[in-house]
């Protein structure tokens, strides 16, 4: 019997791999465009981290984590997400000495034992970046416009983004207060979870999808009613910088976001079409406390992680020139030992150009590996043969025109490196 890959996890194929390399060569470019810097981090963290930084009352940390204790009894969690352990490394390689802000970005696998979905993994991968020691909101409209122009370059520029403010140690006790005095007479109709929200982190039940708790909370006050002086003029000059990014933005209100280090700015990417994908492709904010909270400075810091799986899934609907395979330009056809050694020669010519081409190497008969060539829709097929290697010329067919020639090697090579070069001005 084959042992299949668990619950959650996929096999990206060769055809699907291209599309990653696009979205994360696309995104490390964009990265260097802004000055941010490549981080490298385990895949494994102490499990406290998690504890401490994403939050003992959030979903992931209650019912998510993939965690375990090693041969030494250490309690140890395979990362759910990138900034709680982008901190951790801040402070160990004490970074808050450098000139601030530290600006950084990472790409690779998170595990979180989520329910699998459309879009919706048990390992999935992240790419995102990191901003820490700056309160302004210029900082957190760089992370944002960061975030947009890698949605453009990769080729959606149709991404909506939706902001809000979900304020600051200041002012969110008192809206705390506030929605516990309005939910106090539905508390038995709401589910399970928001039970347990309300007593310790009521602001989460605005991301509750139980349609009931959804409709009980239509009329709760928002935090944005609440938001103290400060964190009002930071999300209004966040807003005037947007503008500098020319971006378009929907306040919504109801936005809180599902891990508990969040303070004023948080905001979340979609793509429009919903049959596509209903889920987020990326989402962000700032963090003012988890640097703290991880035993270092009172040093703020804002980001983003964009899910690379839902980003491939879109593109995947947008089938953009980027994505497609390179055509195959030559297949050589070769008939017996002497012929297998000439066409050998011709494709490792060739492929030191870069050129994609390729041979049979399985003995074939000529029909099979024409077959064969028109299958791989190659462009050009040559075929080498006993005669054809005594007077040095091949036969050379467009597989397209439905032409074919006789060629030496050299205008062989010639013709197939000038059909290379149109493809690539195409
Ligand atoms: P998050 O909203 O949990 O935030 O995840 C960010 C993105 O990761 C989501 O918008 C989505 O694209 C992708 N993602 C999350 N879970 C899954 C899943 N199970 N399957 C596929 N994709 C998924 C964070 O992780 C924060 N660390 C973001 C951040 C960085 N905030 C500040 N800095």
């Amino acid at each position: 019997m084959i042992i299949n890959g668990p619950r959650g996890t996929v096999d990206i194929m060769p055809e699907e791999s291209r599309i990653w390399r696009y979205v994360e060569s696309v995104f490390s470019e964009t990265c260097d465009a802004f000055g941010y810097g490549e981080l490298r981090l385990p895949i494994f963290e102490h499990s406290e981290l998690y504890l401490r930084g994403v939050g003992e009352t959030t979903d992931i940390v209650q019912k998510e984590m993939y965690t375990f204790s090693d041969r030494g009894q250490r309690s140890i969690t395979l990362r759910p997400e990138g900034t709680a352990g982008v901190v951790r490394s801040f402070l160990e390689h004490k970074m808050q000495n450098q000139s601030l802000p530290i600006k950084l970005y990472y790409n690779g696998p998170m595990f979180r034992y989520e329910r699998p979905e459309a879009g919706r993994f048990r390992q999935f991968s992240q790419i995102g970046f990191e901003a820490i020691g700056s309160h302004d909101a210029s900082m957190d409209a760089e992370i944002i416009g960061l975030t947009m122009e890698f949605y453009r370059r990769l080729g959606i520029p149709q991404a909506e983004l939706k902001i809000n403010s979900v304020g600051c140690p200041k002012c969110r006790p008192v809206h705390r207060q506030a929605l516990i005095e309005y939910l106090q007479p539905h508390r038995d109709e709401l589910c399970d979870d928001c039970k347990v929200r309300m007593e310790k982190n009521p602001l989460r039940m605005f991301d509750c999808k139980n349609p009931h708790c959804q409709v009980i909370l239509t009329g709760a006050p928002r935090i944005s009613e609440y938001l103290c002086e400060d964190c009002q003029e930071h999300f209004h000059q966040l807003q005037g910088y947007l503008q500098q990014y020319r971006l378009q933005y929907v306040i919504e209100p109801e936005l809180v976001r599902g891990l508990d280090y969040y303070t004023r700015t948080v905001f979340e990417v979609y793509y429009p079409d919903k049959a596509v994908l209903a889920s987020a492709i990326g989402a962000g904010g700032r963090y003012n406390g988890l640097v703290a909270e991880l035993g270092g400075n009172d040093l703020p810091g804002v980001g983003v992680a964009m899910g690379v799986d839902r980003a491939v899934i879109v593109l995947k609907s947008t089938q953009q020139k980027e994505i497609t395979p390179p055509r195959m330009q030559l297949f050589v056809a070769a008939m017996g030992k002497e012929a297998q050694l000439a066409a050998t020669e011709i494709i490792a010519t060739l492929r030191r150009d870069g050129i994609y081409c390729d041979q049979d190497y399985l003995g074939r008969s000529l029909k099979s590996q024409m077959k064969a060539a028109d299958k791989a829709g190659a462009r050009f097929t040559v075929i080498i043969g006993e005669e054809e290697l005594a007077k040095q010329s091949y036969l050379v067919r467009d597989m397209d025109q439905k032409m074919q020639w006789e060629l030496h090697r050299e205008e062989l090579l010639q013709l197939i490196r000038d059909a290379q070069s149109a493809t690539n001005r195409k």
